[in-house]
This record gives structure tokens, C-alpha cells and sequence, in this order.
């Protein structure tokens, strides 16, 4: 082979990797120049003949599921609501998805992928409510395809394909079931089937009575969905559960999916209730998807080579100008480019086969999707467009919140840390961006998920998760008065995050009121992590410090709930200007009630309330003298046990509060001095 030229080659490249100035267009002409390589059909089978963990006890982990959607092992079945909890069924929502994302596009072609799926699906009442009387009826199932795993729509009409936090161009597609007429969403009737095209409202619905089926008459039933991608083509059957595949279909046409499509997506069923329940099972259910992929070079990228990688990016940034760095790699790239094809040729020649290799542009290099990653800064500036004044969400010593819109029209929340706290003494910046990727693998229902993070020379932000109700703060000294019931919840919300992250030795550092966010139904979720705390210790040292510091703001946090300000307020008459003063004080007269928010008035449960100040004043005490867990805060929140009796007065050793010190928050970490 001629490998003899190739000194000569890459020399030549340099220089015109010096006159070009973007290297992305020299590369594009590379490959422009070479179109149509091998392509390769990206193929996926799923089959679940039925959904019984009995039989199937990997389903837990290739079925994710949300909201209230689980499985019945009597039935061997999928059902949304879940009917084993007995509750009110009314106003539950729930996805149940296949767990891995599946290749539904591809990008450069714009092709969406091939796809069949055949599920068995039955809705009816229940066993426990065809006797009580409750009505029937509920709002319907859908097949249903999703951009990400962890957001569940609204219930009631919405059928829990809708995620209020993505509007827009939100892609999503769903062939639903509906038996619940909803006119403000033009359903033609109770019994349809509609196709939904990254919104609720059907672009095409279909009357199931054509083919004979009454969706909830209780009977099973089964549907077929086949898409050609290439073709943009869909076609859907509907029958009953034994029959064979219907000679008619109820919809046959072509239709391009491509707009509403990403290129990894998940794919599974939603459900939901409104006023009216019914159980909605999915009995069986069968799934292939073929797409279509130029062969690209496999990524060894991970999560943690990535974040190590932009830590030496950025000291090298430092140490000398960017550029030589960039051309470096560049060369390097080339010389693998021009020696692949070389071999390609060789190849080639030799067995005359046309196959060529395209190096894709490393833009469209495959990356999971919701996988937390780095966003670039014009990414981020677009976002919350130039950090307007206007996106700004709220702030504090160590940065400020905005609002932000990505690309796929996802909102987000974004925190910019201040120069001054990126400048902070003892700030260990390679620290950071570890602890923000390590904070980044976690996940939790009430905890805040971390899409990524953005940083250079100069920045480093954090992109969050967008929750719509705001933080807590707003909520708890607003004008607004927020019930006892929502208190208590957000207390147990805050108190499994806190324990689920002290459970993965992942303290929080910062949490506060206006580290707590809220979605629609006023789950919390605790976010704003802090990330860093003081440089040198080690970190199992410096992670049990500030656990126990956690489970003292913790204590903090709970009184501010109940009732209802800041700790320092300075609008307060100055005996009591101190919350947590004021409380232990309350605690010695044995006049706890006084420091309840009086504003919650009648709806107040006054023993739930004062247990909870007292679980509140006992995260406080020096953890000497028995500052619980969040273990054990948690088990003490669940109301049932005694909790430890608090000391009669005030333990002395309170150290004075900084509120103003944004990296170590006060006294909770000068007892280890
Ligand atoms: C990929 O699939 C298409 C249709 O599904 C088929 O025509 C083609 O031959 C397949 N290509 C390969 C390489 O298997
Ligand atoms: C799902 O069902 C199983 C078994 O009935 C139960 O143990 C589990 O708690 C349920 N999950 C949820 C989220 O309700
Ligand atoms: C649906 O079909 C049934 C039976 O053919 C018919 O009675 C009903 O009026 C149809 N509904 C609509 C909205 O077309
Ligand atoms: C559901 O319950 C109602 C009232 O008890 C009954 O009339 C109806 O037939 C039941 N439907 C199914 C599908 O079981
Ligand atoms: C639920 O029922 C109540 C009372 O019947 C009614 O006021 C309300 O509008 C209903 N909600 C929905 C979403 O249909
Ligand atoms: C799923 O596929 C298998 C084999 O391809 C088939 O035997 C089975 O009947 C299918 N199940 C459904 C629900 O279509």
C-alpha cells in the first residue's frame, strides 16, 4: 500500500488546514464529495407476550414505568391506573416506556425509521369498581412515542401524552384510543381512534364503530400499527383480541412523521382517568423497528472521559492560545481521514466492491438522548436569549437562575455562577465540574435532573430541568397562603431527596427554600445543588460534614414551612426576628402552635404540624447531642413511631448564623472546626 505518501499528504493538509479557516467545511467537503457510503439497517425487536413479573422478572428494568402505571401479575398485565392501589382512580395519569431509547430517524437523510407493532389492549372498569357505583368510562390509552423517559403528561384528556413543560414543537406521536369525548379537543365521539401529531388535539381521528369495535365495552382488543419510513407511509388496523390481521384498515395513507421525530426516541403506552375511571391494560405487545444509518465510527465517549477531557481543554486553554491545540487535533483527524481512505481504496480495488466509508460530521455523531451533556455557550445564550434581564428566574450569593428554551423547544432552567463565586478562595474548579457530573448521573423523582452543563474559560452553568410552578419560596412567602396538606407533602418530597442523595454519598450544599421547585401537582423536586463546599478535605470527609449540615438546613428549611418566612425577616418584631431562635424559645414555654403560620387558618392539621416542628428543631441540635439522619428523618416523617424527645431547652452550643457566606453555609460546619 502506499503509505509511502502519506507524510507528504498530511503535510498538505496542514497547509490547507491553514488557509481554511473552518475545519468542519474542509471535512464537509471531504465527505461531500463522497455520498451514499454503506448503509446499514439499524434493526430493534421487542416482544412481551405478556407483562407478568412472575415469568418475566427482568420486566421491572426493561419497562419503565411512570406516573401510575404497573404491573398486574394476576393479568399479566400493563395497567394504567394501577388498579392494585385501591385508591381514587380518578385524575391518574401514567406512561409505561421501554426502557432503552430506539433509533426512530436519521438525521442527515431526515428518514424516519420503519416500524410495526401489535399490541393487545382491554379497558374496563376494574374488579373493586364495578360495584361501587363510581362512574365509568375513563379518558383513553394511546401508543404513544417520547422524546424522554421521565415526564408523564397531564391526566384527564390529556391521556398523559402532553408534558406542559415542552409546548410547542414538542415531538412526540401517538396513536390514541379515546373513550371519552372531549370537545374542546375535537373528539368526534366516545369511541375513536386518533392520530396525534406532537399535540393532543388529533390530527386525524377515526370512528371505531366503522370496524366494528366499541373501544370500552371491556372486550379485549388489538391493533396494529405499521409505518414505512422511506415511503412515509402509515397504516392501522383495529380488531378484536383473537381475531387475525383485519383484511380493512381504518387508516391507510401516507404521512410524514419526520417533523415530529427525534433520532432516539421511546416508545410505549400512556393512560389516564379524568372525572370518569377505567382501567387500561395492555395485555401483549410486539414491536420491530428498522432505520436506516450511514456506518459511522463508534464513540468511545463517555460521561466521565467527557468531563476530564473539557478539564484539560480548558487548563490547556489556559496555558496557551486555543488554536494551536485545535490544529493539533485537527491534523490528527485528518491523518486518520486520509489514511482510512487510503485503505478504503486499497480495499477497494481489490475486491471492486463500491463501499465507502463517510466520516460523518462530528455534529451528527450519535448521542443518547437525555443523556446529561455539555451545551456550548452560544447554545445556552440563544436559549435565554443573550441572558436577557427578562429570563431571569432569581438569584443568589453564588450566581444567577434563567429561564431558557432549547432548540427542541424543551424549556430549562439555567444557573450561571457568578465570577465572583467561580473566583472564591478555595474554589477547586476541576472539582466542580466533577461534582456536577457526578450530581448529573443521579436520578430521583424529587430531585431536580441535571440536562448538562456549559463552561469555558470564564463560565460555568448548570442546565436544569424547567419546573413550571417555580421554586418554593415564591409559594411559601408569597401573598398567596400555600395549605397545610402541600407543606407537609413538599417536607417528605425534600426529606426523600435529601436521604436518597446521602444515600449515594452525595450531600447538597445548598439547600434551602429557593433550592425546592414545584411542578403542576406540586411535587417538589430539590435542585440548586451546591456543589462545593470547602477545596482540601478528602472527599468521604468533607461528604459526611456536609451531610450533617444538610440535615441541619434541613431542620431550618422545615421551620420556614411551617411557618411561613424567612429565617431572618427583618419586617419581624426584632424578640422574634430570628426563626430558629424564636422556635426553640416557643419549644421552651411549650408554645410550639405560636410559631405555626396562622394564615393556614382551618385547613391546618395542628398534632401533623407540630411533629413535624419538633422532627424540624431536632435536625438543629448539635449532631453530639442526636441530630438525626435523613434515614431517620424520613422514617420519623412517615408519622407512625415516636420521634426522639427533643432537650428541653435550647442546646447552647449555636453557632451565629452567616447568611450572607455563599460556600459554607454558617454554623452547621463550624462544629468540625
Ligand atoms: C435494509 O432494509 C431494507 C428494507 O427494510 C431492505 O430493502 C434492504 O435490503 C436492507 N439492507 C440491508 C443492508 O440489509
Ligand atoms: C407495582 O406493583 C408491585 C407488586 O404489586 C408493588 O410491589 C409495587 O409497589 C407497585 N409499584 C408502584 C409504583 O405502585
Ligand atoms: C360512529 O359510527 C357509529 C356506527 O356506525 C354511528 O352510529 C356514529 O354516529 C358514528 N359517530 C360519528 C361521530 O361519526
Ligand atoms: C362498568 O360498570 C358499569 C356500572 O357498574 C356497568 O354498567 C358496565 O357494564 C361496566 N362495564 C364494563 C366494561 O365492565
Ligand atoms: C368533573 O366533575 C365536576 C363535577 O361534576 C365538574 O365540575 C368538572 O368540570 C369535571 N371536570 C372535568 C375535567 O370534566
Ligand atoms: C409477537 O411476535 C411473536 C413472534 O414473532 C408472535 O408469535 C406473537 O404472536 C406476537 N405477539 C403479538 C401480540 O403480536
Amino acid at each position: 500500500m502506499a503509505f509511502g505518501h502519506t507524510p507528504w499528504l498530511i503535510c498538505l493538509l496542514c497547509i490547507l488546514l491553514a488557509l481554511s479557516e473552518d475545519f468542519s467545511v474542509f471535512v464537509g467537503s471531504v465527505s461531500d464529495k463522497r455520498p451514499g457510503g454503506p448503509i446499514i439497517n439499524v434493526t430493534k425487536h421487542l416482544s412481551f407476550p405478556d407483562f407478568s413479573f412472575n415469568k418475566n422478572p427482568r420486566i421491572f428494568h426493561d419497562v419503565k414505568l411512570l406516573g401510575s402505571a404497573n404491573f398486574s401479575n394476576e393479568k399479566g398485565a400493563l395497567q394504567i391506573p394501577d388498579e392494585a392501589q385501591a385508591v381514587d382512580l380518578r385524575h391518574r395519569a401514567g406512561r409505561a416506556l421501554y426502557s432503552s431509547p430506539i433509533r426512530l430517524l436519521d438525521p442527515p437523510t431526515e428518514t424516519p425509521a420503519s416500524f410495526e407493532t401489535t399490541f393487545a389492549f382491554q379497558l374496563n372498569n376494574g374488579t373493586h369498581l364495578s360495584s361501587d357505583g363510581r362512574e365509568y368510562g375513563g379518558s383513553g390509552l394511546t401508543f404513544i412515542i417520547v422524546p424522554d423517559e421521565f415526564t408523564v403528561g397531564r391526566p384527564g384528556p390529556w391521556l398523559a401524552m402532553l408534558n406542559d413543560a415542552c409546548e410547542d414543537n414538542y415531538k412526540a406521536v401517538a396513536v390514541e384510543f379515546d373513550t371519552h369525548q372531549s370537545p374542546g379537543f375535537r373528539d368526534p365521539n366516545d369511541n375513536h381512534v386518533g392520530i396525534n401529531l406532537g399535540s393532543i388535539i388529533s390530527s386525524r381521528t377515526f370512528n371505531a364503530s366503522d370496524v366494528g369495535v366499541v373501544l370500552k365495552d371491556g372486550l379485549v382488543h388489538r391493533a396494529w400499527i405499521t409505518y414505512d419510513g422511506p415511503r412515509r407511509w402509515m397504516d392501522i388496523r383495529l380488531g378484536s383480541g383473537d381475531e387475525d390481521y383485519p383484511t380493512k384498515s381504518i387508516f391507510s395513507e401516507s404521512l410524514d412523521l419526520s417533523p415530529f421525530l427525534k433520532e432516539y426516541m421511546f416508545v410505549g403506552f400512556s393512560a389516564s382517568t379524568g372525572n370518569l375511571t377505567q382501567i387500561h391494560s395492555v395485555l401483549s405487545w410486539n414491536f420491530t423497528s428498522t432505520s436506516q444509518a450511514f456506518l459511522r465510527m463508534p464513540s468511545t465517549e463517555t460521561c466521565e472521559s467527557k468531563i476530564l477531557e473539557d478539564i484539560e481543554t480548558t487548563k490547556k486553554a489556559r496555558a496557551e492560545p486555543p488554536s494551536s491545540f485545535l490544529i493539533f487535533v485537527a491534523v490528527v483527524a485528518l491523518a486518520v481521514v486520509v489514511l482510512l481512505a487510503m485503505y478504503l481504496n486499497a480495499r477497494r480495488r481489490h475486491d471492486q466492491s463500491n463501499s465507502i466509508v463517510v466520516l460523518p460530521d462530528l455534529k451528527q455523531r450519535p448521542t443518547p438522548p437525555n443523556k446529561p451533556r455539555r451545551f456550548t455557550i452560544s447554545e445556552i445564550s440563544s436559549a435565554t436569549r443573550c441572558f436577557s434581564e427578562l429570563e431571569i428566574l432569581g438569584s443568589d450569593s453564588r450566581g444567577v437562575y434563567y429561564r431558557g428554551k432549547l432548540s427542541n423547544s424543551c424549556q430549562v432552567a439555567v444557573k450561571r455562577f457568578s465570577a465572583q463565586f467561580l473566583n472564591s478562595q478555595g474554589l477547586d474548579r476541576r472539582r466542580l465540574l466533577k461534582e456536577i457530573g457526578a450530581m448529573s448521573r443521579v436520578r430521583h423523582p424529587n430531585l431536580l435532573s441535571i440536562r448538562g452543563w456549559c463552561q469555558d474559560n470564564r463560565e460555568v452553568m448548570v442546565v436544569y430541568d424547567f419546573f413550571t410552578n417555580g421554586s418554593l419560596d415564591k409559594w411559601l412567602f408569597g401573598v398567596g397562603v400555600l395549605p397545610w396538606s402541600r407543606r407537609f407533602k413538599v417536607v417528605k418530597d425534600v426529606a426523600d431527596a435529601l436521604c436518597f442523595l446521602h444515600s449515594k454519598q452525595l450531600p447538597h450544599k445548598n439547600m434551602k427554600t429557593t433550592s425546592v421547585f414545584l411542578d403542576l401537582s406540586f411535587r417538589a423536586a430539590l435542585g440548586d445543588f451546591g456543589f462545593v463546599l470547602s477545596g482540601t478535605d478528602s472527599r468521604q470527609f468533607e461528604s459526611a460534614v456536609s451531610e450533617k449540615a444538610d440535615v441541619f438546613e434541613f431542620g431550618v428549611f422545615v421551620l420556614e414551612v411551617i411557618a411561613g418566612r424567612k429565617r431572618l425577616d427583618a419586617e419581624v418584631d426584632q424578640k422574634e426576628r430570628d426563626l430558629l431562635d424564636f422556635a426553640w424559645r416557643m419549644h421552651e414555654v411549650d408554645e410550639k402552635v405560636k410559631v405555626v403560620d396562622g394564615r393556614m387558618g382551618s385547613a391546618l392539621n395542628p398534632k401533623q404540624a407540630i411533629r413535624v416542628l419538633e422532627i424540624g428543631l431536632l435536625c438543629t441540635v448539635n449532631e453530639t447531642k442526636g441530630r438525626p439522619c435523613m434515614e431517620e428523618v424520613v422514617e420519623f416523617l412517615s408519622m407512625e413511631g415516636p420521634i426522639p424527645e427533643l432537650p428541653p431547652t435550647r442546646p447552647v452550643s449555636l453557632f451565629p448564623y452567616n447568611s450572607a457566606t455563599g460556600l459554607c453555609t454558617g454554623y452547621s460546619c463550624a462544629p468540625f472546626k
